[in-house]
């Protein structure tokens, strides 16, 4: 089977879809705030290679882990919903399948530990 980077569309596919996801959540009001004082374009670069490195490909990761990014915000669970929705409605606007938009919801959801309450 292919793997999920290529079925998302390769880096280019995965690179919009996580400008997108960035884009949704500073327009969505139950998270916005979080993200005044983040720097967009490397927020989207990190999103972009955390996604790509994650599902296969071949970019490189230079961020921090998702423990040690999270801690210290506190993250409860409806702002953790919130950034899961913003994902699916990033999925759905570039027409990704509904098998491949199960996938990625699924590896989020499983990182709740690592981002909620810390
Ligand atoms: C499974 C869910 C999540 C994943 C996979 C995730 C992933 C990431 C990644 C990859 C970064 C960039 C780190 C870097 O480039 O160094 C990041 C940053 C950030 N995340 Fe999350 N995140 C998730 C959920 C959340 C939630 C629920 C919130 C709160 C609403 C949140 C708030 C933030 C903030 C504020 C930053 C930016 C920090 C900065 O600008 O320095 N994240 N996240």
């Amino acid at each position: 089977m292919t793997s999920l980077y290529e079925r998302l569309g390769g880096s280019d596919g995965i690179t919009r879809i996580a400008s997108d996801l960035v884009d949704i959540h500073l327009n969505n009001p139950r998270i916005s705030s979080r993200y005044v004082d983040s720097d967009v374009a490397a927020l989207k670069h990190g999103a972009a290679t955390f996604f790509i490195a994650g599902t296969g490909g071949p970019a490189v990761y230079g961020g921090k882990d998702m423990r040690t990014t999270h801690r210290g915000m506190n993250i409860d669970a409806e702002e953790f919903m919130a950034v899961l929705d913003d994902a699916l409605q990033a999925l759905q606007k570039n027409e990704v399948g509904q098998r491949e938009q199960e996938e990625v919801l699924f590896v989020l959801y499983s990182m709740r530990g690592e981002i909620m309450r810390l």
